[in-house]
This record gives structure tokens, C-alpha cells and sequence, in this order.
């Protein structure tokens, strides 16, 4: 039987309670399937640095060099508790920036997917909704202006200042838009180009390399739109999008906002790519404000769970029974408290019973 070693990075705030129906659904996958996961939790995060010293340790590091894959959780501390951190130890840039760095995860895949029938859960009118919501956000992950180069100090007339440098050369653009083409063949051969060349050079240069790629995908469609309009389009009518592509930064804001139209982002899986080695985690944070309450909606964490199946262990049955599973405890009228108020005819269920749920109808799933 294969095994598979999987790090378990719980991470901060909501992680851990996330992260054990995670675990759940892992330990009846292996149950149901012919495969062994070896899941070793590894310290990650603020968590990580006050009882380590590190919010990335070595032995973290090393776990994860190992791994066959990576689970994540959150991490991140309230703007006020994170102040009792060095800026550049603080788990954004001391632990996940470099996590994604050292594995070269450039492609990251944010699905934004509401079934017609779980529609309530939006904020969206339904006419605007129609058949439901299914795009999907295909980010670039290690470039921008995240990892370019940064400075601060004293200028010359005495100011305090900062620079930083948004900076792509052409392989990494050609990379991702490879990733988005094909993603798009698999799908509806729609591809919307999300970008600012209206202003930013970088979003010319992205563009141009973006049309040479699409040269390889004639049966693709490349629709370009500005990113402030794609937030209204995003609103008004996601029913248009079915892949965007986007560099880092306008990755992040779209992509909460997706969570936004799907009425929370508890909805939002995620999957993000490197050419030997690929991580999974919520594209949310930690939600210091729910943390501890056992009410966090773990459907972000089980979905990264599901792309993990499909895209790093070719378990494409299982992954969908996973999905299924989800989506059939919402349909029975359950709803996680972040997705609806308490007297509006739900049956209101907290993170372990959505847990729970979800590994009851995903034994009633047939196994591939
Ligand atoms: P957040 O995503 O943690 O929370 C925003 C809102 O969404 C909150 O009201 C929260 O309760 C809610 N929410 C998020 N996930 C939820 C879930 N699964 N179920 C129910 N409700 C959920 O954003 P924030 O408050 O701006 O950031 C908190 C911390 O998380 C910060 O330190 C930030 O840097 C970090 N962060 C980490 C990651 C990551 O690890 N990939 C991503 C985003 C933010
Ligand atoms: C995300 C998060 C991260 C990002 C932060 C925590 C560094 O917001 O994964 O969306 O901006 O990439
Ligand atoms: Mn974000």
C-alpha cells in the first residue's frame, strides 16, 4: 500500500480546530482507500515563534522538505498581538512568505464555487446569481511586489521613507499564464486576464508575455480587464469569469473578494503549486476574533484537503466524494454561523458537527 507523508501545519487562531476535522476526513480517506497518510504535525506560525524562537524552525523545514504534501492552516495574530513580534519574525514574513519561496509555489488555485442550491448563503441577489457561482482564481504566488526587493530609512530632506519594487521577468509570467491556459482548456476556454496596464508597466509586460503563451491556446479566449472594474464585474456579474489569472498582489484582494460574493471565506480552499512540491491551505487567516469558539467553518480546510487528493495524489474520485460530502450536509439545510444568522430556518452546526457531518455522507460515497 502507498503511504504518503503529509505536514500537518496547524498554524494560528482558527488553524488547530480546522485543522483536526482536516484530520478527520484524512483518516477516513486512508480508511476507505487503498493508501497510508502519515500526518506529522509541524510547530508553524506565531504559535511556532513564541514556544520555538521561529515562526518557520528548522525542524518544521525539514518536515517539510520530506513531506509528499503540505497541509497549512492559518496563521497571523491580531494587528495589536502581532506587535509583540519583530516585524520581520511575524509569521507573514518570518514563516508563509518563505514557506512559499523555498517551494517556488508561483501557481496558486483559488476556486470562488457556490452550487445553485446553497445560493441563500450569498449576498448576491439570485437573479445576479443564476445557476450559482463557479470560477476560479488562478494567482501568481512567489513575485510582485511581495518578494521584490525593499527598502526604508531617512531620505535626503529628513522624511522617513519605504520602496518597494514590483518586479516579474518574463519566465515567471510566461509560467503562470501557461498554468492558466491549460486550466482554461480544461474548462470553458475563457481566460480573463486581470491586470493595470493602464498604469502599472509590470501589467504591460504581463499582458504582452500573457498573448504570446495564448498563442499555443488558440481555442482560448483572452478577455483582458482592468482589476478595478474585475472587483465591480466580480459583484454585478461573477457569471461572466470562469478562469482569471492575476499577479500576486491583486490575487490576494480579488480572491477575499470571491470569498465575499460566496457569503464568507470559510468557502475558500486553496492550492498553491511549485514545480517539485505543492502546499494546501485556506486562503483565509486566522480569524482572531472566532478563535477558540469551536464556530470557524472548516470547509476551507477539508476543500484544501480535496485539492490535495486530486492535484498531488491523483485521487480525483475521492477528491469530488470529498466536495460532495460538503455540499450535501449544506443541502440538508446545516449551515456553519459564519454563513448564516441564528433564526433564519438552518440547523446551525459548529466546526466539529460540520466535521462530523461531512465524514457521515462521505462514508454513504461509493469508493473509487
Ligand atoms: P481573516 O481571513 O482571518 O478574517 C476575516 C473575517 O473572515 C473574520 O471576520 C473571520 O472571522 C472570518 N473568517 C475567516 N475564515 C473563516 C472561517 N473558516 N470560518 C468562519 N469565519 C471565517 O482576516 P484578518 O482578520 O484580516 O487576518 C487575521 C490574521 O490572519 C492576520 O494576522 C493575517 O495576516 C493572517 N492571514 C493569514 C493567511 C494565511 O495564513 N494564508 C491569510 C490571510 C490572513
Ligand atoms: C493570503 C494571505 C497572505 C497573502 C498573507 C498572510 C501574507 O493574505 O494567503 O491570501 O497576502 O498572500
Ligand atoms: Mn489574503
Amino acid at each position: 500500500m502507498a503511504t504518503k507523508k503529509i505536514a500537518l501545519l496547524d498554524g494560528d487562531g482558527i488553524g488547530p480546530e480546522i485543522m483536526t476535522e482536516a484530520v478527520k476526513v484524512l483518516n477516513l480517506v486512508a480508511e476507505r482507500n487503498a493508501i497510508e497518510f502519515d500526518l506529522v504535525h509541524g510547530a508553524f506560525g506565531a504559535s511556532a515563534y513564541f514556544d520555538h524562537g521561529h515562526s518557520f524552525p528548522d525542524a518544521t523545514k525539514a518536515l517539510c522538505d520530506e513531506a509528499d504534501a503540505i497541509l497549512k492552516g492559518p496563521i497571523g495574530l491580531s494587528h495589536e498581538e502581532s506587535k509583540k513580534i519583530p516585524v520581520d519574525m511575524q509569521p507573514e514574513r518570518g514563516a508563509l512568505l518563505p514557506l512559499r519561496r523555498r517551494y517556488n509555489t508561483f501557481a496558486n488555485f483559488r476556486p470562488v464555487f457556490l452550487p445553485k442550491g446553497l445560493a441563500h448563503f450569498s449576498p448576491l441577489k439570485p437573479e445576479i446569481i443564476g445557476d450559482g457561482i463557479d470560477l476560479i482564481i488562478i494567482r501568481e504566488l512567489v513575485g510582485g511586489l511581495y518578494f521584490g526587493n525593499k527598502e526604508s530609512g531617512v531620505n535626503d530632506a529628513g522624511l522617513r521613507y519605504v520602496k518597494e519594487t514590483l518586479e516579474y521577468d518574463e519566465e515567471q509570467i510566461a509560467r503562470i499564464a501557461r498554468v492558466a491556459f491549460e486550466t482554461s482548456m480544461k474548462r470553458k476556454k475563457v481566460l480573463h486576464n486581470i491586470h493595470k496596464s493602464n498604469v502599472l508597466k509590470s501589467s504591460v509586460l504581463w499582458n504582452e508575455v500573457l498573448e504570446e503563451v495564448g498563442r499555443d491556446f488558440p481555442e482560448v479566449k483572452i478577455v483582458h480587464i482592468l482589476v478595478d472594474a474585475a472587483a465591480t464585474y466580480l459583484c454585478l456579474n461573477p457569471g461572466q469569469f470562469d478562469v482569471m489569472v492575476m499577479e500576486n498582489m491583486f490575487g490576494d484582494i480579488l480572491s477575499d473578494q470571491g470569498g465575499g460574493i460566496l457569503g464568507s471565506l470559510g468557502l475558500m480552499p486553496s492550492a498553491c503549486i511549485g514545480p517539485d512540491k505543492a502546499y494546501y491551505e485556506p486562503s483565509h487567516g486566522s480569524a482572531p476574533d472566532i478563535a477558540g469558539k469551536n464556530i470557524a467553518n472548516p470547509y476551507s480546510m477539508i476543500g484544501s484537503v480535496a485539492m490535495m487528493l486530486e492535484m498531488s495524489f491523483a485521487m480525483d474520485q475521492e477528491a469530488r466524494n470529498v466536495w460532495h460530502a460538503m455540499q450535501s450536509v449544506f443541502a440538508q439545510g446545516y449551515s456553519t454561523p459564519d454563513l448564516s444568522k441564528p433564526g433564519s430556518g438552518v440547523k446551525m452546526i459548529d466546526t466539529s458537527g460540520f466535521g462530523d457531518l461531512v465524514v457521515e455522507q462521505l462514508r454513504k460515497q461509493p469508493v473509487a
